[in-house]
């Protein structure tokens, strides 16, 4: 297992019982927003089989299984997958090896992943694998916001007030968002939404579409299997 997966294991493992409600908190009530707009774009027929990938407590997988959809989960995290509600089978496993056939499911929707793998664009590819041609792919991802004064607000609203605020809850919520702000600023740097739609469309998927939320602190991205 690698070095980033292994970090990924211990930090999740920490936060595992307050996650769904402090990423409401820490992100002004918008997370559940961010992924209802994640949730309103696979449109596979009632009843289909849909992947979640890095389903964590299952707040995606819960929302699809509300519209209707027969949802698996995976994540990396055994303690993530056990704090949550289960809305269907759940599977300790990566994203970049998935347990599955090629083509078996209807659609996949993944959350907060690819700062987490050695390979993104390794990933996208296997991630395609298992869905069907024609099945809709897509994800919802932490931004940094575009225009100078959302930046001038965000960078020091992650840098101090989420550490301050997460260091109220634990010791491991504090490093969490130490981490977050960082992390998030780092992927966008190494990898630029135009490098990030090129993983997209060399694994298969087209047209890709993407809509930024809350000023850019967050990004949906999806789009159809070729
Ligand atoms: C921020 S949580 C997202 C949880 C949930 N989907 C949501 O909507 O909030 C990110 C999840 O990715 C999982 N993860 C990290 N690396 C992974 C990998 N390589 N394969 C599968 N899951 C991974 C973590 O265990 C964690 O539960």
């Amino acid at each position: 297992m690698s070095t980033r997966t292994r970090h990924a294991r211990a930090l999740f493992a920490g936060i595992a019982p307050e996650y769904e409600w402090m990423g409401a908190v820490l992100s002004f009530g918008q997370d559940p927003r961010w992924r209802r707009s994640l949730v309103s774009r696979v449109d596979a027929p009632l009843g289909a089989s849909v992947l979640d990938v890095a389903s964590g407590t299952g707040l995606v997988a819960r929302a699809l299984a509300a519209r209707g959809y027969r949802v698996t989960s995976i994540d990396a995290s055994e303690q993530m997958l056990r704090s949550g509600r289960p809305a269907g089978p759940r599977v300790v496993a990566l994203a970049e090896a998935l347990p599955f056939a090629d083509a078996g499911f209807a659609a996949l929707t993944f959350t907060y992943l690819l700062r987490y793998v050695d390979d993104p664009a390794a990933t996208m590819q296997e991630l395609v694998r298992v869905v069907t041609p024609g099945g809709v792919i897509a994800s919802l991802e932490f931004h940094v916001p575009g225009t100078r004064w959302a930046r001038a607000a965000w960078r020091p609203y992650t840098r101090y007030v989420m550490p301050l605020v997460g260091s109220v809850v634990s010791p491991a919520w504090a490093s969490t968002a130490r981490f977050l702000s960082r992390s998030i600023q780092e992927y966008w740097h190494a990898h630029p939404l135009r490098e990030q739609l090129g993983w997209w469309e060399a694994a298969g998927i087209g047209p890709v579409h993407t809509r930024a939320m809350s000023n850019g602190a967050a990004i949906v991205t999806w789009g159809v299997r070729r």
